[in-house]
């Protein structure tokens, strides 16, 4: 495809703003207003989890793309009937372009595209994780200078935000995302899944002294995490006889005390009084009294906006376009593997 010259936000004066996300086994819809003073408010968020890889114990690509292909359109139906709107209401597009597995973002980003070019709007290709840092735009503006925490089934990455835009990653997991770990001990604990809200629930029931977890990377001087020593403690506490609610309670505290600790020291070396914390991790209730009792102000997506969902590129879109981003060009493409920062030594 030849390159398309990209589309002038002045075509329209756009406030009503679309986003997509079918980066992995979601398909989401949403839709954001977007106000002159830059202010904004989620019309609609609707989401279809995908159920067909329950039996396979993991993702299956193509199952996932196929799927989201099936689902779109009633999807995007049922996002604009929430927001009351018909789609020539629509003033902008953002879809996600990575990261996430190629086939499965194609059809949300392929979609997106035909809707802005159809109506002849704006599109904005949009970064999953910056997707899930502007989920928290619908609780408060996002002003940087921030430290955003991605907490999420494929990441746990900090970075800093020194200015609207940049990304410096601060550290990152040498191994097992958050979410990752809370799903791998809840199937070891036969807690089913997901993981995450499964772990918390049995958690309200345990004891968190019950067993000792090591804090990970202790004495680190960077921000690393790492997630693969708690999972050996586990096991072996399980293989030990632990009670499942006792494992639960015991790791989320763990988990919890780690990902705040060095947080903080972060915020502390960084100089930053405010951290945006999501991901489908930011819903832990444990995670967010923690990060409370802190010097931090922390900022939390609003509910349903943790996990995958299209408000959160919707209100990425909607940053772009009142920072007068460029729009994208027409024949961005779609990217497994995308890194949203610069590395800390480039910085
Ligand atoms: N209450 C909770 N406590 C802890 N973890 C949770 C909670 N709710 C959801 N999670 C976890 O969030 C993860 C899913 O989050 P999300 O949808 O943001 O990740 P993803 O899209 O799969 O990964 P990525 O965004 O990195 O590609 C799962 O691992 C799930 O267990
Ligand atoms: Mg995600």
């Amino acid at each position: 495809m030849n390159a398309v010259p990209p589309l002038s936000p002045s075509i329209s004066a756009p406030r009503l703003i679309l986003g997509i996300d079918t980066s992995c086994d979601d398909t989401g819809v949403g839709v954001v207003e977007l106000l002159p003073s830059g202010s904004v408010r989620v019309r609609a968020n609707r989401i279809w989890s995908q159920q067909v890889h329950a039996r396979y114990g993991g993702v299956m690509p193509e199952l996932a793309s196929r799927e989201h292909v099936e689902r779109i359109d009633e999807i995007m139906g049922a996002a604009l009937e929430e927001a009351g709107l018909s789609v020539q209401d629509i003033g902008a597009v953002a879809a996600t372009s990575g990261p996430g597995l190629v086939g499965a973002l194609l059809v949300g980003l392929m979609y997106g595209k035909g809707v802005a070019q159809a109506l002849n709007v704006p599109f904005f290709a949009a970064h999953h994780l910056e997707g899930h840092i502007f989920a928290a735009a619908s609780e408060e503006e996002l002003q940087a200078p921030y430290l955003a925490l991605v907490v999420s089934g494929g990441h746990t990455h900090l970075f800093d935000v020194p200015e609207e835009g940049k990304y410096v990653l601060v550290g990152a997991t040498r191994d097992d995302a958050a979410g990752e770990a809370f799903d791998k001990i809840a199937r070891l604990a036969g807690l089913g899944y997901p993981g995450g809200p499964a772990i918390s629930e049995a958690a309200t029931r345990g004891d968190p002294d019950a067993v000792p977890f090591k804090e990970p990377l202790q004495g680190q001087k960077g921000f690393e995490f790492s997630f693969s020593g708690l999972k050996t403690a586990a096991l072996l506490a399980h293989k030990a006889g632990a009670k499942p609610e006792d494992l639960a309670a015991s790791f989320e505290r763990a988990a919890v005390r780690f990902l705040v600790k060095t947080t903080l020291r972060a915020a502390h070396a960084y100089g930053r009084g405010t951290v945006v914390v999501s991901g489908g991790v930011a819903a832990n209730r444990a995670l967010r009294a923690a990060f409370a009792a802190t010097d931090l102000h922390a900022v939390f997506p609003g509910a349903g906006l943790n996990t995958d969902n299209g408000a959160m590129i919707a209100l990425a879109g909607a940053a772009a376009l009142h920072a007068g981003r460029s729009p994208s060009a027409l024949d961005a493409g779609a990217e497994a593997y995308a890194p949203l920062a610069t590395p800390l030594a480039e910085a």
